[in-house]
């Protein structure tokens, strides 16, 4: 690091996670993560209770984040917060944040686009120089609590939307599937642990006819409730007793809706860079599948870290690095925008 280093505060409260990370010139210095729990008893994300813990959150993960980095906060450049998509409340603690300390150290902000973060999580560098960088074009399928998207990426600010979800994202289909069969939030990783023993062939489940590369998971939530319903009036044990088999066969569903049109995406793309970003990332069964398909077709694949895929500010504070060097700042007047479109 020198005189002349590009140092980024990064800010993330767009839905559950506080998040404050320092990265310099691309390198990452700290990533804190505050995870709220006061959302397990309720299957989902309340939001007023989200911003309250924000609220609480933001000023310790932000020092933290400054203290773990080593450095001064004099030496912050710029920084960078999400503007959205998210939940306003979530939203406006982060901006609020952002814009009040841009303002005392008299440094420019950098308004962020969640989504494209998720993307430009590809590229930040870790403390020992290691980077796994897709190269350009690149497709990359995101996949979380809140978003399903195939996106083409042309550079690091030309991409193009290719599909995404129209109802649910696969992440909360997940979720949603979990709390019927009686999971805490967020079931999906439960689903993938009972997932491991189980038979994925054993229920079958139709898939989604959509057309396009756009994904819909609703019915496919809807079906599975009937299923569920049906065969417990037959059976009142049904869930207890076959719970691998139906967590293998809905996961193995899911898995492959998302693969189908990424897999026909990179046919018509003619694209072999295949990244996965979001924390549906973490799915043992997406990942193994995505890599045995990109060994069968040649792909190059490019899965971040698990930190860096659920909602994190290291990706926050990576677009306002690459934001910085186009000279591409904010204004204080910009609000937070819950459903900010993608590009
Ligand atoms: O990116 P993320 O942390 O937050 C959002 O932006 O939504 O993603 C969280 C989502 C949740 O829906 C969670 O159930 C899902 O990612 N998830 C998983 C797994 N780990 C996290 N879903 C399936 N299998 C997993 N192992
Ligand atoms: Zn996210």
């Amino acid at each position: 690091m020198s005189d002349k280093s590009i140092i980024i505060l990064g800010i993330e409260s767009s839905c559950d996670e506080t998040s404050a990370a320092v990265l310099a010139d691309g390198k990452i210095l700290a990533n804190i993560i505050a995870s709220q729990k006061v959302h397990e008893t309720y299957g989902g994300v309340v939001p007023e209770l989200a911003s309250r813990a924000h609220q609480q959150n933001i000023v310790p993960v932000v020092d933290q984040a400054i203290k773990a980095s080593k450095i001064d906060k004099r030496n912050i450049s710029a920084i960078s917060y999400t503007r959205g998509p998210g939940l306003m409340g979530s939203l406006l603690v982060g901006a609020s944040f952002a814009k009040a300390m841009a303002l005392a150290l008299n440094i420019p902000l950098i308004e962020v686009n969640h989504l494209q973060a998720h993307i430009h999580a590809h590229f930040i560098i870790e403390k020992d120089g290691f980077s796994n960088q897709p190269g350009f074009p690149f497709l990359c399928l995101t996949v979380s609590g809140g978003h399903t998207q195939i996106v083409r990426v042309n550079n690091f600010f030309e991409m193009k939307l290719l599909g995404e979800t129209i109802d649910d994202a696969a992440g909360e289909a997940f979720d949603k599937i979990a709390k019927i069969l009686g999971f805490a939030y967020p079931g999906g990783p439960l689903i993938d642990e009972y997932a491991k023993t189980g038979d994925a062939q054993k229920f079958n489940f139709t898939h989604p006819n959509v057309p396009g590369y756009d994904f819909s998971f609703s019915g496919l939530k809807t079906a599975f409730m009937y299923f569920i319903r049906d065969n417990i009036k037959r059976d009142s044990e049904f869930i207890v007793k076959n719970k691998a088999d139906i967590c293998a066969s809905i996961q193995k569903t899911i898995v492959d809706i998302l693969m189908q049109n990424l897999k026909q995406a990179a046919i018509d793309h003619n694209i072999t860079e295949i990244a996965l970003a979001g924390g549906v990332s973490a799915n043992s069964l997406l990942r193994k599948t995505l890599k045995n398909i990109g060994e069968e077709r040649n792909w190059k694949v490019y899965i971040p870290k698990f930190e860096y895929c659920t909602d994190n500010a290291a990706m926050i504070a990576e677009t306002g690095f690459l934001k910085f060097k186009h000279n591409e700042f904010s204004s204080q007047e910009l609000a937070p925008v819950a459903r900010l479109k993608f590009i």
